[in-house]
């Protein structure tokens, strides 16, 4: 069974996974807007990634005999200053997000959670690929200069990407 601390500590994270989907979705209408349906559907499937992150713990504190408990998700705000600003807003988040699973981590190693830290072993592989898909994004933005043919490139390589659900 898994603690309370741990059990609150993961509710509050599973708010964070929920409040990422809502933030990239906000990302995804800014670039609809744009005409760039590319890196539309990139961020469209970043919201699939994050709903498939906040369920995974859902469903391990179900198992575990804790109980998932849903909170108030921020607003993640609309406006972005160009497509560079919002991949650096991205990588930013990704990198905050990591921080948090670290968090639970150290946590899970304090409460001397076995079952937890090879949970959160999963999060801590993942957050490597997060921050570098959005970091690689970021250098090429700053290479093509957010114009041109460069950035029909871009958007229509964005556009070939697809959701697959991690192994377990
Ligand atoms: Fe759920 Fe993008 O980390």
């Amino acid at each position: 069974m898994i603690s309370k601390k741990l059990e609150e500590a993961i509710n509050e994270q599973i708010n964070k996974e929920l409040y990422s989907e809502y933030l990239y979705l906000s990302m995804a209408a800014y670039f609809a807007d744009q005409g760039l349906a590319g890196f539309e559907n990139f961020f469209l499937v970043q919201v699939q990634e994050e709903r498939f992150h906040a369920m995974k713990m859902y469903h391990f504190l179900n198992e575990r005999g804790g109980r998932a408990r849903m909170k108030q998700i921020d607003g993640p705000g609309t406006d972005f200053a160009s497509p560079l600003a919002v991949f650096e807003k991205a990588y930013e988040h990704e990198q905050y997000v990591t921080s948090l699973i670290n968090g639970l981590m150290d946590l899970a190693i304090k409460e001397n959670d076995h079952a937890s830290k090879s949970f959160l072993n999963w999060f801590i592989d993942e957050q490597v690929e997060e921050e570098a898909s959005m970091e690689s994004i970021v250098s090429k933005l700053k290479m093509i200069g957010g114009k041109g043919n460069g950035m029909l490139m871009l958007d229509k390589e964005l556009a070939a990407r697809t959701f697959v659900p991690a192994a377990e």
